[in-house]
């Protein structure tokens, strides 16, 4: 029954930003439940690695080196899962940037940056994935939200950040209501601070954990197993009632 439940033998899940970080360890336990991966990462070299890093271990990866903000690459990577799978049944939008400057500093280039990453490229995989998942007879997304998307943080200043993902997470909703019927769920993780290349430096800098860390319930950082565990559980069997949900992986930061 537990096997079942979280079950993903002879799936295709496609991942986006998965040479590090959420995204990797996200790739890994996919991989593990029996899943096939589509990994797209903008940086070459650590995605060349990751993928050698999971063959290793007996994953089935396809990698696609590209910058999720380039539509017709994404296009071109699409047309490539339907060539070689004809299916699609897990989109994990994980990729995004941050840019952590003085609402007044984001220029209108640097905040279409933030949008064209965090939310424009994530509703295109969305949106190219739909017609695959109905071929596969349903599917499951999961958008990598964060904290930031429910609340305005106030620690430091990330209005981009804040703007775009909270955009995600109503996109969420929003494609729950319109694909339920298809059978394709659709749902969100928001998770807390990560020791990842995103943030680690910030994270790790004099003072910041003694600032950000009472405000923790569970007093502790999430890591990324974490957040790949949440991830999995809304792409799996057991979830199969859960959509337009956006899942906290936050320590209880925001029970507040
Ligand atoms: N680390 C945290 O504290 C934290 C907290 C909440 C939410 N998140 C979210 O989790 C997700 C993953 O973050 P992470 O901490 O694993 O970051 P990370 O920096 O470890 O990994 C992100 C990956 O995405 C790739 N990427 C970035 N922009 C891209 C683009 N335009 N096209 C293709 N690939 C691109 C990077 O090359 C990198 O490999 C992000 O959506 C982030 O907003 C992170």
């Amino acid at each position: 029954m537990i096997d079942s439940l979280f079950d993903l033998s002879g799936k295709v899940a496609l991942i986006t930003g998965a040479a590090r970080g959420i995204g990797l360890e996200t790739a890994r336990l996919l991989a593990s439940a029996g899943a096939r991966l589509v990994l797209i990462d903008r940086d070459e070299d650590a995605l060349a690695d990751a993928c050698a890093d999971l063959s290793g271990q007996g994953a089935n990866v396809v990698p696609h080196a590209l910058d999720i903000s380039d539509m017709s690459a994404l296009s071109a990577c699409f047309d490539a899962v339907e060539a070689r799978f004809s299916r699609l049944d897990i989109l994990v939008n994980n990729a995004a940037v941050v840019q952590r400057r003085p609402a007044a500093e984001l220029t209108p280039e640097v905040w279409r940056q933030a949008m064209a990453v965090n939310l424009d490229a994530t509703f295109e995989c969305c949106r190219l994935s739909q017609p695959l998942m109905i071929r596969a007879g349903g599917g499951a997304i999961v958008n990598v939200a964060s904290i930031m998307a429910l609340s305005g943080g106030g620690f430091y200043p990330i209005a981009s950040y804040h703007a775009s993902k909270g955009g995600m997470v109503n996109l969420t909703r929003a494609l729950a209501m319109e694909w339920g019927r298809d059978g394709v769920r659709v749902n969100a993780i928001a998770p807390a601070w990560i020791k990842t290349d995103f943030n680690r430096a910030f994270l790790e800098s004099p003072g910041v954990a003694e600032k950000l860390l009472p405000a923790m319930p569970l007093g502790r950082f999430a890591t990324t197993l974490d957040a790949a565990a949440a991830a999995l559980y809304l792409v799996s069997p057991a979830s199969s009632m859960v959509t337009g949900h956006v899942l906290p992986v936050d320590g209880g930061y925001l029970a507040h």
